[in-house]
């Protein structure tokens, strides 16, 4: 994967309800122009799927995988354990825990597999898409320069007075 110096995400969740979490970080992707493509993939109901996704991530040139998934939330540590693909997790916020379950789920990786685990909902999936940034932007200047553009645009928004 290094030799090419991919620079594209894959963003996996799953469900189709996890969409409206996940779109976000579609959101910043494109305004830090960083390729990417979005698949649903549920590691308990599409379990071939989630292993012929994982198995193929390498030679599909994926940089980073983003791995969205709510209540048990195994998905992402799966992927993890079927790829050496750096993966960040995203707990997706549920009904009844709202998003307790997938947090713990996705950071208490025993260790061996990890998975790099962000905030629960919305937040988690913002800062998915800008940790997956700087992780490219170790080999990517181009992107390098988009983030470092677009965390300067969010500094001169904070107003230095409140209203
Ligand atoms: C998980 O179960 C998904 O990631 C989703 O967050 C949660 C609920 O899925 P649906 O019942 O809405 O399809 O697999």
């Amino acid at each position: 994967m290094q030799k090419n110096k991919s620079n594209k995400v894959s963003i996996v969740m799953g469900s189709q309800s996890d969409f409206k979490t996940m779109k976000l970080c579609q959101k910043v992707l494109k305004l830090l122009n960083i390729k990417f493509e979005t698949k649903i993939i549920s590691a308990h109901r599409t379990p071939y799927r989630m292993y012929q996704y994982a198995k193929k991530a390498e030679k599909n040139n994926i940089a980073v995988i983003i791995a969205g998934a709510g209540g048990s939330a195994h998905l992402p540590g799966m992927i993890a354990a079927l790829t050496s693909i750096p993966v960040l997790g995203v707990p997706i916020e549920s009904k009844r825990l709202k998003g307790l379950d997938s947090l713990l789920s996705i950071s208490q990786m025993p260790k061996g597999i990890p998975v790099g685990t962000l905030a629960i909902g919305e937040d988690g999936a913002i800062n998915s898409a800008l940790l997956a940034a700087s992780i490219i932007s170790i080999y990517d200047n181009k992107i390098k320069k988009n983030l470092d553009r677009w965390r300067i645009k969010q500094s001169k928004s904070v107003k230095k007075k409140p209203k």
